[in-house]
């Protein structure tokens, strides 16, 4: 046994932590991570799971895994309708949860329970672990400012920002500058109630809560931490960047397609285009295939994930104009889910066109990759603000998704002077990632205050 690993089973906490993360992959990556923190620090993991987009066990050997009853069907359970989800998790969840933690707290051959961690959607688990007397701490796997516009809702509604129209689209929101009725965090449905419903649960059991964890970092949301902690009182513990405390186990829904590495080492430094929305979004046919010629017409190597169900009405590439990637004689390389935390890291890589899922952004800032952003719903939205027009490190897509302002964007970014600026601050910002993270840096701190507060429970 390595003197590592032996020193670590010594420093054992003797308690355990309930760990139970949303099911999807957004949101699994990083509570599998946090629980990755939490065990190095001496605190034996249970994971409880839904049976569906179930985490795999295997690649956390260390961890105990109790799968719970989703009862969702078939056909509900698909993140197409991805808000009818989580409403139904929420309801679905509520007695299998209740009978698992009854049986966890009573199974005496563990180590004693200290808490609950959940995230913050799954809102339910606030009464149930009230009902056991079992304090619950939130994760939030999104970003402080997208939340603080979650939290001012009702008064986005009163104020007749929401439901948003189209004509006040630019808009300032002078009440949650610098958004404009376009960032604000809301998705396509044709059920708003149930959205105001799952966003008041979410920011009322999170208020609930007896803490909120945060996959972002003291100097990167300064000002929306600061007033967090005014409307919130509870105690708040910003530590990300997760994945950077150590070395990640794989926590993919899907089956990683390694081919992109081999083909980025044959890619000269900074000089490719890395493509990913994530993995909800979908898109149309006819924004399919403007992606794709603005790719070629760029003229730059590309690498672009083409996951299954990204295209509406698609299996796969099937749209794609005959013989679209043999004219490009190899300058473009198409896979349906990519080791994206290696290909960030890749040095070929030169830019990220992103939805700005709150985990893609943080792990572009974290390896320097300027962005060009192009979000989806809710607090993508609110991300590609903060990126373009707070942070200064990426692009807006806004006019459209066409091939013209396509091809623009991307040669603005890798090849022009603002291009260059963008990539300086994004390595400046990447370096503060590092300093948070060092001995007495604003992360690691507040890992051990997270982690002392956890263990007086
Ligand atoms: C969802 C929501 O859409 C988003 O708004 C919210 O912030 C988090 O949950 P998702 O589409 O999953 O986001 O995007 P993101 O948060 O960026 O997470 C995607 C994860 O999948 C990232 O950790 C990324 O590294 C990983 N990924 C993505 C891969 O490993 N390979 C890929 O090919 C694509």
């Amino acid at each position: 046994m390595g003197n590592q690993r032996e020193a670590q089973l010594q420093e054992r906490l003797g308690r355990q932590l309930i760990l139970f993360p949303l099911p999807l992959q957004g949101h699994i990556s990083p509570m599998l991570q946090l629980a990755t923190i939490l065990y190095s620090k001496g605190f034996s993991i249970t994971i409880v799971h839904t049976k569906f987009n179930s985490p795999n066990p295997t690649n956390y050997p260390h961890f105990n895994f109790y799968p719970i009853s989703d009862g969702l069907s078939e056909s509900q359970s698909s993140p197409s309708d991805v808000l009818s989800l989580l409403s139904l998790l929420n309801q679905n969840c509520i007695a299998p949860f209740q009978e698992a933690l009854a049986q966890l707290l009573a199974d005496k051959s563990g180590d004693p329970i200290a808490c609950l961690i959940s995230d913050a959607i799954l809102y339910f688990t606030s009464a149930v672990a009230k009902n056991f007397n079992l304090p619950r701490i939130v994760l939030r796997t999104g970003g402080v400012s997208s939340f603080l516009a979650f939290a001012a809702f009702p008064l986005l509604l009163e104020k007749g920002y929401i439901p948003t129209q189209d004509g006040r689209a630019e808009e300032l929101v002078v009440e949650l500058p610098p958004l404009r009725v376009k960032d604000l965090p809301v998705i396509k449905t044709s059920n708003p109630e149930m959205l105001y419903e799952v966003l008041e649960r979410m920011i009322q059991e999170t208020k609930n809560s007896s803490g909120l964890i945060w996959n972002s970092f003291e100097e990167l949301e300064e000002a929306a931490l600061a007033k967090l902690r005014q409307d919130f009182p509870i105690p708040i513990f910003p530590i990300g960047p997760f994945h950077k405390h150590f070395t990640v186990s794989s926590s993919n829904l899907i089956a990683v397609d390694t081919s992109s590495i081999s083909w980025l080492n044959e890619q000269s430094p900074n000089s490719v285009i890395y493509v990913s929305f994530g993995s909800i979004a979908a898109i149309e046919e006819k924004e399919f295939i403007e992606v794709a010629w603005g790719l070629a017409n760029s003229k730059l190597p590309f690498l672009w994930v083409v996951r299954p169900g990204l295209v509406h009405g698609a299996e796969w590439l099937e749209l794609l104009p005959k013989g679209f990637l043999e004219k490009l004689d190899g300058r473009g390389h198409i896979v349906k889910w990519a080791p994206q935390l290696e290909v960030l890291a890749h040095p070929a890589v030169g830019a990220f066109w992103t939805h700005n899922g709150w985990n893609s952004t943080i792990e572009s800032i974290c390896e320097g990759v300027p962005m060009i952003c192009m979000p989806c719903f809710t607090d993508q939205q609110v991300n590609a603000r903060y990126v373009s027009h707070v942070w200064k490190v990426g692009v807006h897509l806004e006019n459209g998704l066409d091939r013209v302002n396509i091809e623009q964007a991307i040669k603005k970014i890798m090849l022009e002077k603002e291009g260059e600026e963008i990539r300086k601050r994004v390595l400046h910002l990447k370096e503060k990632t590092n300093l948070c993270l060092e001995v007495g840096g604003s992360s690691y701190n507040s890992v051990k205050t997270v982690v002392n507060y956890i263990a007086s429970f």
